[in-house]
């Protein structure tokens, strides 16, 4: 299985914008990729970019399609009983897997390895076969309770990356904000971006 194959999962926390452009860059960049979306993400998706999907898996699949212009078959969206996707086997899933927003209760469910849907199952495969596995996890404040979750699954080889943007590229739009976050998570998985300029190369002073 040659393999620019991920599993974008994204969940009910504020910053449907972010999984949204991680999903077009991704697809840009030729990934074939398995999303899976939460309930409360659907709930936010329609809340902060007007995008309201319809509840079935293939149903959605095809709206998200027509909305990005993607190719069929690149983009897979799974149901959350949909227990016979290659994620929810280490035998078959990708070995890289982002959720892009990540709420607190999933981050909670992943930390417990709870597994009580395919989201929360395709964290838990990603990490026994010792995959990638990427968090960006929106909340303000932390919680002690979060902060230990987090602790917990960073000390696993789990990237935490908050949805924090920096400014230091002074960003003029809400785009360039949300640039900043996914092109922080491209660089982690290893694929090839110029959303921002990089720090030292082209620093507007
Ligand atoms: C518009 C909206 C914004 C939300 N923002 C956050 C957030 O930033 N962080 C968070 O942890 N939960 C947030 N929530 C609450 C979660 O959606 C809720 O806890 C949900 O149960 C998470 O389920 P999931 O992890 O299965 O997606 C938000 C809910 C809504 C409707």
């Amino acid at each position: 299985m040659g393999d620019k194959r991920i599993t974008l999962a994204w969940t009910g926390a504020s910053g449907a914008p972010y999984g949204l452009r991680l999903l077009e860059c991704l697809l840009a960049a030729d990934y074939q990729v398995y999303l899976l979306i939460s309930s409360a993400a659907r709930v936010v998706l329609a809340t902060e970019h007007g995008l309201k999907l319809p509840s079935g898996p293939e149903a959605a699949q095809q709206a998200l399609i027509a909305h990005l212009g993607c190719e069929n078959g690149q983009l897979i969206v799974c149901g959350k009983e949909d227990w016979f996707s290659p994620v929810a086997s280490g035998s078959a899933a990708p070995k890289q897997m982002v959720v892009c927003p990540c709420s607190a209760g999933t981050l909670a469910s992943v930390a417990h390895g709870m597994s009580d849907n395919l989201l929360e199952r395709a964290a838990d495969v990603v990490m026994k076969e010792r995959g990638q596995l990427l968090m960006v996890v929106r909340e303000t404040p932390f919680s002690t309770l979060h902060l230990e979750n987090m602790l917990k699954l960073s000390k696993m080889g789990v990237t935490i990356m908050p949805a924090a943007p920096g400014f230091y590229h002074q960003p003029q739009s809400i785009e360039d904000l949300v640039d900043f976050m996914v092109a922080r998570i491209l660089d982690h998985l290893g694929v090839s971006q110029g959303l921002v300029p990089r720090w030292g190369y082209d620093h507007r002073q």
